[in-house]
């Protein structure tokens, strides 16, 4: 057995960012319904244009926590982030991506 901690990485940062939709009305709405699209093509853009070295962004679907949404889960520290402004993407990147620096006001932690 190896400890985790001593494989290497592929990714520095691996953010995973919700873009699930639903049918309007759904019960548990989704975080495409609430501005999702905007903020993960912003983080695509951002992370595409300075060809930031080590950095992953994969689309996913829903994580479980729709009505926190939009949601985005940044790993290896698996820190989940609740962004609802472009400005609050520039912040993740600029900071966390690129300064290793967690953006606490924008952290979400859920409740299992
Ligand atoms: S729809 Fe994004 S967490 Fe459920």
């Amino acid at each position: 057995m190896t400890d985790t901690a001593d494989l290497p990485l592929v990714f520095q940062v691996h953010a995973f960012a919700c873009l699930q939709a639903r049918p309007p009305g759904h019960p548990r709405g989704s975080c495409a319904e609430r501005g999702a699209k905007a903020l993960v093509e912003r983080l695509q853009m951002r992370v595409d244009r300075e060809r930031l070295a080590g950095v992953a962004v994969t689309v996913t679907g829903c994580m479980g926590f729709c009505q926190a949404g939009p949601l985005i889960v940044v790993y290896p520290q698996g820190l989940w982030y609740a962004p609802r402004t472009e400005a609050d993407i520039d912040e993740i990147v600029d900071h966390h991506f690129k300064g290793g620096q967690a953006v606490e006001r924008l952290a979400f932690l859920p409740r299992l």
